[in-house]
């Protein structure tokens, strides 16, 4: 009797527990399964007991993604013997699986299962910033090094002026001044691409940002071969409160990013980047969209971490910075990709209070 009353208690205290939990007896048959695991893999209750890890591979009451989970967790149990088992599903959601099958458990083998999406992302978020923070440090002490020597050359070249000029050459030193002052803004930009900083907001129009960003990418996305459309439907002028520098960096890094995917797309079809906007009353969006190469699904996860980068000469620092300014600035971005038709980012910032 008190036996009875200790198991009933164990196997509540199973049924509490905030990870599925699926219990195997010596034969390998599934005798036990807790109120969480059912609620994880969208199922019904009783409908797994009585069948093997090896059964539930075909079970019809399992969503394919899960069935294929089973068939990762029963490579890793009996091929790889492993104890613990992280994957990832097709929805992009992390598994953490544990089994547990000492000697004290009488041949029994226990799996519980955890959805750990919202830690990894935290993980990765923290892995991110960490990268940028050691960017930002690295990227000063270079600048720093490099500017000090080009100060000194700049000095020099100012002196040696009256000598060139006395020989004709003045024009050298105009080239060698120019060249250094463009040294100087090209680590100057990267420096601040890589820490952005605080937005300094101003209200503008939507549509007169976009225009501008038209503007100064219109050629080369002319000589790449890439129309830039914006849609009908995006005339509306909302005002939003940007960093109107920032802002266009963002714009910037993400048409060009297009015009790389559809030049390596090797596609026949005129290239092709469409803008829209969209406003939902609080919030505005902006949505990029091109018919380049497209993008896998492992891609679409690591596109914001610093340095990923599939370019043989890209920093891999265009979306992470971007990704930082739009944070910055109160919103967010998504993308929506697939291999081969084209990828889509979509910017989502919150409507400015401006007075007009
Ligand atoms: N529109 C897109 N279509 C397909 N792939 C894309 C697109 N945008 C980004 N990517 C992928 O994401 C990667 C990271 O982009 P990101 O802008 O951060 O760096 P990059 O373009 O490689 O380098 P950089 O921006 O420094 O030139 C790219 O290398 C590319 O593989
Ligand atoms: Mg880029």
């Amino acid at each position: 009797m008190a036996v009875d009353l200790r198991n009933h208690v164990y196997e509540n205290a199973l049924q509490q527990l905030d990870s599925g939990v699926l219990l195997f007896d010596s034969s390998g048959t599934l005798c036990f399964t807790n109120q969480e695991l059912l609620r994880l893999l969208e199922i019904s209750e009783e409908t797994l007991q009585g069948y093997s890890l090896k059964q539930l591979m075909r079970h019809p009451a399992l969503k394919r993604e899960f069935r294929s989970m089973v068939v990762q967790v029963t490579k890793a149990v009996l091929r790889h013997k492993l104890t613990r088992y992280e994957l990832m599903d097709v929805s992009n959601r992390h598994w953490l699986i544990t089994i547990t099958n000492s000697v004290r458990m009488d041949g029994y083998c226990m799996l519980t299962i955890k959805d750990v999406s919202v830690y990894k992302d935290v993980e990765q978020t923290t892995y991110q910033q960490d990268k940028l923070v050691m960017l930002g440090q690295i990227s000063a002490a270079i600048a720093h090094e490099i500017r000090n020597p080009l100060t000194a050359i700049r000095g020099f070249i100012q002196l040696l002026k009256p000598y060139l000029m006395a020989i004709g050459k003045e024009e050298y030193t105009r080239i060698i001044l120019t060249e250094i002052d463009r040294a100087n803004d090209i680590i100057y930009e990267f420096l601040n691409s890589s820490k952005p900083t605080k937005p300094e907001k101003s209200c503008m129009g939507i549509h007169s940002l976009l225009r501008e960003v038209i503007m100064l990418i219109e050629s080369e996305a002319l000589m790449r071969g890439c129309q830039i459309r914006v849609l009908e439907e995006s005339i509306t002028d909302w005002q939003v409160a940007i960093d109107v520098k920032q802002m266009k960096q963002v714009m910037l890094n993400l048409m060009k990013n297009s015009m790389d995917a559809i030049c390596e797309s090797g596609k026949q079809v005129p290239g092709l980047i469409e803008l829209a906007v969209k406003s939902t009353g609080e919030q505005l969006k902006i949505m990029i969209r091109d018919n380049g190469k497209g993008m896998s699904k492992l891609a679409q996860k690591k596109l914001f971490e610093p340095f990923y980068t599939t370019k043989p000469s890209g920093t891999g620092l265009g979306l992470s910075v971007s990704e930082r300014i739009i944070k910055n600035h109160g919103g967010s971005i998504q993308v929506d990709s697939q291999v081969g038709v084209g990828t889509e980012f979509t910017l989502t910032l919150p409507v400015a209070q401006c007075a007009i």
